[in-house]
């Protein structure tokens, strides 16, 4: 399984300057029940977001032209799935789900409700339509105001 894993909001805004400007534990919870055990992989600059890194008990794989200590680093996602096994999550951000979207067979998404002032905002690209299905859409069973989502492709 490959996989995309993401918060969005209701403009597809994911980051705005560096950080994600909203704060949801349910939605961290579903994030490491999901990604825990398995590979992730993320951009340069998501790396360096990270709070805590390595993402504790997870393979993390930063996709960068750069050399960066203490975590595996691949300059292609293609070169980095070539040497993954099992499942692999993407965890963002916006180049790296541009790209992943043509590798991935699912996106698991968070919907949140917050409205953010856009400046410096980084965006999930747009779902082409004719390539992948909504299977699901409920509310968060720990938080009605976030809605979960998750398309799975379809050619
Ligand atoms: N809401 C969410 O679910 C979520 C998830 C993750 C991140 N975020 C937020 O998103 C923002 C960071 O995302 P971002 O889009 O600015 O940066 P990013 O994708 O995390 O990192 C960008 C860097 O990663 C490398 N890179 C990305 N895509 C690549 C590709 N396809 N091929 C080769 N290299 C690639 C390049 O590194 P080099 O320049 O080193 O070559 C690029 O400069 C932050 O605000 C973060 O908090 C939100």
């Amino acid at each position: 399984m490959k996989g995309i894993i993401v918060a969005v909001n209701p403009n597809r805004v994911i980051g705005c300057m560096g950080d994600i400007p909203w704060h949801y534990s349910e939605d961290l919870k579903r994030f490491k029940k999901l990604t825990v055990g398995n590979t992730v992989i993320m951009g340069r600059k998501t790396w360096e977001s990270l709070p805590i890194k390595p993402l504790p008990e997870r393979r993390n794989i930063v996709i960068t032209s750069q050399q960066i200590e203490g975590v595996e680093c691949f300059k292609e996602i293609k070169k980095a799935l070539a040497k993954s096994e099992g499942d692999v999550w993407f965890i963002g951000g916006a180049g790296i789900y541009e790209e992943a979207l043509e590798y991935a067979d699912k996106i698991d998404m968070t919907l949140v409700p917050d409205l953010v002032d856009e400046d410096g905002c980084v965006y999930f690209p747009k779902i082409p339509e004719d390539e992948w299905e909504e299977i699901m859409s409920k509310e968060n069973e720990d938080n009605s105001k976030l809605i979960q989502k998750i398309f799975v492709r379809i050619i």
